[in-house]
């Protein structure tokens, strides 16, 4: 079966809205472990938009599935990294101005500090996926510098907008995912994920995990909101005079 990691990041979007302690991703963390996640992800930015250092520190003690920290390939994060020291590392490229993680690393073009990367983590007794585009060339790069684990970025494939363009992304990960076998690396795979596109991801050769975070987040906002609305309702009916 397919297992599923929760990204959290977006509970802890709505608590740096207000820069106060709710929602906590720690507790968002533990419900989705208690819910059936195989794996709480989180993506500590250089810019720390959502996720904060402190967030990390607590769910690499409170996580009883596995801890996979998305991260780019930058000396300051590493070292926490290495401090912490998640189950598994994710790299992936990272800009400032980017509203989400827009494309896949270039390990191909960075192979040498990847590598390093790869090996550093491996001595700390960490994972590392290297989050990429379906792409022939970075996957054997991928292979090269030593990565156990690929992440294929599947934006283009969610943001597909025809039927024809839907195959069509779909068949290139479908290929991509049988190469990345073939190199010995294990396939896991998001971004865009939801309750509709996931299915046929799920049915990819090889693939042993999904990370999917906003979608989730977004639909426990609707499911949620209902009872949240009647606890308030409740206290105002109950405390009005
Ligand atoms: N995988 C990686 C490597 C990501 O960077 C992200 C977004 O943070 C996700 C998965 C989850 O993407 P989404 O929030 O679109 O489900």
């Amino acid at each position: 079966m397919v297992t599923l990691g929760v990204n959290i990041d977006h509970i802890a979007t709505i608590r740096q809205a207000r820069r106060t302690y709710e929602p906590d991703p720690v507790w968002g963390a533990a419900i989705a472990e208690l819910a059936g996640a195989d794996c709480i992800t989180v993506h500590l930015r250089e810019d720390r938009r959502h996720i904060q250092d402190r967030d990390v520190r607590i769910l690499r003690q409170t996580v009883q599935t596995k801890l996979n920290l998305e991260m780019a390939n930058e000396e300051s994060i590493i070292a926490i990294a290495l401090d912490i020291r998640p189950d598994q590392v994710t790299l992936v490229p990272e800009k400032r101005e980017e509203i989400t993680t827009e494309g896949g690393l270039d390990v191909a073009a960075h192979a040498d500090a990847i590598a390093k990367s790869v090996q550093r983590f491996r001595k700390n007794g960490i994972v590392t996926s290297l989050f990429i585009d379906p792409d022939p060339a970075q996957m054997k790069a991928s292979a090269e510098c030593g990565a156990e684990f690929i992440e294929f970025h599947t934006g283009k494939y969610a943001n597909a907008q025809t039927e024809k363009d839907t195959a069509e992304e779909l068949e290139i990960l479908t290929q991509a995912a049988k190469t990345a076998h073939r190199l010995g690396l294990r396939v896991n795979a998001g971004h865009g994920l939801n309750y509709k596109n996931v299915q046929a991801i799920c049915k990819l050769p090889y693939i042993e995990e999904l990370n999917i975070g906003h979608s989730i987040i977004s639909r426990a906002v609707f499911s949620g909101l209902s009872e949240a609305v009647r606890e308030m309702k409740d206290i105002l009916r109950r405390e009005s005079v």
